[in-house]
């Protein structure tokens, strides 16, 4: 045998008839949550920081939810943006009867019952200091109280479901926080609304747009205390993971995304639960940046971004770039 014929040839597979028969990623609309800000009133604005992406006034939903049923989406995900003097240490507009995201949640479910409509379950856009929990002064200066935050998240995922979220989304890191929900649901008559845990989630330098979209930027110290820290090694993403199962979540995501593929590839499999990515605010504006510099095909560089999220284990993605990715793929 000749070293040519002996040679391997991957080659051979790249053709244009082989290439989409031997692919193993799929990526389509449905595999796509889109986020949105919502306020009360007013025109709708760009984010400076996300160009493309808007803070949405309650009376401009409609017509989002109708392009992204038009695409086909698994969903959008809701955040409430407030003013600063709605805001309070308690963080009481994340659980009103009438708050900006319950309204929506009403007005989205009355209008359009066949979009998958999910809320984010936090403090950190209601309260005025912006962090996700109750504050309290300690020997070393601040500190967020777990378990008294526990209660005001609880109520705040069911206020979500009675106002007909068909998923709550706890993304503020405290311990217990699954659990907490779980029991109030269920105590609540909602034992049928599912739970997606932001289970793994760093202290991230990546969520700043989003910050700035939600104006819910800490106004004193950082999240480091509750976020897990992005040196921790696997074993912190593993307990979190595993906790969050325990406590009853049904579906789980890691965020941010794309700078923690190995991770998102290391819990792929390991719980029985469907997994989920968060392509944050971050991740967003550093492809638009450069995309709008002229400095990267923005079409191959996002798809290629959520290709890589669903090959390392991803079974749904939230993403900014929801809308525009489900039309690429469609034209695809
Ligand atoms: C609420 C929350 C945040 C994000 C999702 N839910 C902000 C934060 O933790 O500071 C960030 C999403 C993004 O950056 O796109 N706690």
């Amino acid at each position: 045998m000749s070293i040519v014929e002996a040679m391997e040839r991957p080659r051979r597979l790249r053709s244009p008839l082989l290439r989409p028969l031997v692919a193993e990623v799929e990526l389509s609309p449905k595999h796509l949550v889109l986020p949105l800000f919502v306020k009360e009133g007013g025109e709708k604005e760009e984010v400076s920081s996300m160009p493309g992406v808007f803070r949405h006034p309650l009376a401009g939903l409609p017509r989002v939810a109708e392009e992204a049923l038009e695409a086909g989406l698994g969903g959008v995900i809701l955040f409430g943006v407030l003013p600063q003097e709605a805001k309070d240490p308690l963080g009481r507009g994340a659980y009103a009867e009438d708050g900006v995201v319950q309204r929506a949640i009403g007005l989205l479910k009355r209008e359009f019952p066949e979009l998958l409509v999910m809320a984010d379950t936090c403090l950190c856009e209601y309260t005025d200091h912006g962090h996700c929990g109750v504050v309290r002064e300690g020997p070393l200066g601040f500190y967020v109280d777990n378990d008294a935050t526990l209660d005001l998240l609880a109520r705040t995922a069911l206020s979500q479901a009675q106002a007909g979220a068909d998923v709550v989304a706890p993304s503020a890191m405290m311990d217990g926080q699954v659990r907490a929900i779980r029991e109030a649901l269920d105590r609540g008559g909602f034992a049928h609304v599912p739970i997606l845990s932001y289970a793994v989630k760093y202290a991230s330098a990546f969520y700043g747009p989003f910050r700035e979209a939600a104006q819910s930027a800490p106004g004193f110290g950082d999240r480091s205390g509750y976020q897990m820290d992005p040196r921790a090694g696997l074993w912190d993403a593993l307990r979190e993971a595993a906790l969050d199962d325990l406590e009853g979540a049904d579906m789980l995501m890691v965020k941010p995304a794309l700078p923690y593929l190995d991770v998102l590839h290391a819990l792929k499999g390991r719980f029985p639960k469907p997994l989920f990515a968060y392509q944050v605010s971050g991740e967003y504006a550093m492809l638009k940046a450069a995309a709008l510099k002229g400095w990267l095909d923005e079409r191959r560089a996002v798809l290629e971004s959520l290709f890589a999220l669903r090959r390392a284990g991803a079974q749904g993605i939230l993403t900014y770039y929801a809308l525009e990715a489900a039309r690429w793929l469609q034209e695809a």
